[in-house]
């Protein structure tokens, strides 16, 4: 079985085949490497989905026992503070039985000046939106104040694959 390089190896056909191939696209809102996916209203805010840009995203391999990963490991962080407020509600909408793909790599809710984001080090493929639940209720947890928050957590298992997941006020950065 063959895990590596998923998404270029789906992208790289189309895009030979359509005359499309070039440079990656010039990151929306100066965020490296990703691009929006779509949008959904949530509440009183919007629900961004950021994907990895055409061309960039693999697929990690996937862990050879659940075992060895799971354990969402938490450390705070003091930058990139996230509001409790619309963090709680972003949890709260992503227990769903939805699955999101096209190479996934952070959700945020809000806008870029007040937003809270679930992101993670690696693309995991597709995978239930719900995965990323229990790792945000980690970090939220043990990171959040009353007032707002940031963190993250190792060796969390998303699609069976390892990953280190983030909740940030933004949709990048997370390693
Ligand atoms: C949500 O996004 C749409 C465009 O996709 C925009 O027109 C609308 O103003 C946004 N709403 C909020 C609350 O940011
Ligand atoms: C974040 O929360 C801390 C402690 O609750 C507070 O002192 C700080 O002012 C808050 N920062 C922001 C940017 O809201």
């Amino acid at each position: 079985m063959k895990f590596f390089n998923l998404s270029i190896a789906a992208v790289l056909p189309l895009a030979i085949a359509t005359g499309i191939v070039h440079a990656a696209p010039a990151p929306d809102n100066g965020v490296t490497g990703l691009v929006i996916s779509h949008i959904v209203p949530v509440g009183e805010y919007n629900m961004t989905y950021w994907v990895d840009a055409p061309g960039t995203g693999t697929v990690a391999a996937r862990t050879l026992s659940a075992r060895a990963c799971g354990t969402n490991d938490v450390t705070c962080s003091g930058s990139h503070l996230a509001s409790t407020n619309v963090c709680t509600q972003l949890i709260n909408s992503l227990n769903t039985g939805i699955s999101i793909g096209n190479s996934p790599r952070s959700i945020c809710l809000g806008q870029s000046n007040n937003q809270c984001c679930v992101s993670w080090s690696g693309g995991v493929g597709t995978m239930p939106e719900s995965d990323l639940v229990n790792a945000a209720k980690n970090i939220f947890g043990t990171c959040f104040s009353a007032t707002n928050g940031s963190g993250l957590a190792r060796n969390v298992l998303l699609n069976n694959i390892c990953v280190t997941q983030c909740l940030s006020n933004r949709p990048d950065g997370c390693s």
